[in-house]
């Protein structure tokens, strides 16, 4: 049996992470990587186990992140599964883990879902790469948060040992924790 990870991207970062974390689990199972919007393609009986990864913009996660969760419940509830949740706030020690991140705390109350593990890693900031009002608008919050404001840089928050530790201790699971 396989593991699949499910990313849910807009600039980038999420696939990134989803990436990695099927080059760290390669030792110990095979895995997928596939974008949730293409998830009409993929084979569900060949996975064990699952991972989605999702960003947050404005708030809120991809609309398909939501949509492939009410589509596929049984199949992720049939299986060992984890989501990650990529965003800004993460950067902030107080706001990292499932119970302090807004989103995630929200979410975890609002989903049918219910991943065995859950992980929340900060993203990445690239000004260069944002529209002018995107631009503004991250630089606002980023002002008011105390992060990074010149617009010239761009900025990895992702701590890729947190995504390792967590990858391999998802890969180990042996069964389903509820
Ligand atoms: C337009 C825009 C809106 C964002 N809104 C939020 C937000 O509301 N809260 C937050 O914590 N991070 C926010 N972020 C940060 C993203 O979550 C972060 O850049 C992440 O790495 C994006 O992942 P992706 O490249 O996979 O889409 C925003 C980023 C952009 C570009």
């Amino acid at each position: 049996m396989k593991m699949l990870v499910l990313f849910s991207t807009r600039d980038g970062q999420t696939q990134r992470i989803a990436r990695f974390i099927a080059d760290q689990v390669q030792p110990l199972t095979e895995c997928d990587v596939i974008n949730i919007k293409d998830i009409g393609t993929a084979d569900w009986q060949a996975y064990d186990r699952l991972l989605i990864a999702a960003s947050i913009r404005y708030g809120h996660y991809a609309p398909e992140v939501h949509r492939c969760i009410a589509d596929h419940l049984p199949e992720l509830q049939a299986r060992i599964s984890g989501f990650i949740s990529v965003n800004l706030t993460a950067r902030k020690a107080d706001k990292c883990t499932p119970h302090t991140n807004v989103y995630t705390r929200k979410f975890l109350e609002q989903s049918p879902w219910t991943p065995d593990r859950c992980l929340v890693v900060a993203g990445a900031l690239r000004y260069p790469r944002y529209r002018w009002f995107d631009k503004f608008m991250i630089r606002l919050i980023m002002k008011i948060t105390g992060g990074e404001t010149d617009t010239s840089k761009e900025v990895e928050y992702t701590d890729w040992s947190q995504v390792a530790d967590f990858a391999d201790n998802f890969a180990q699971i042996t069964g389903k924790s509820l």
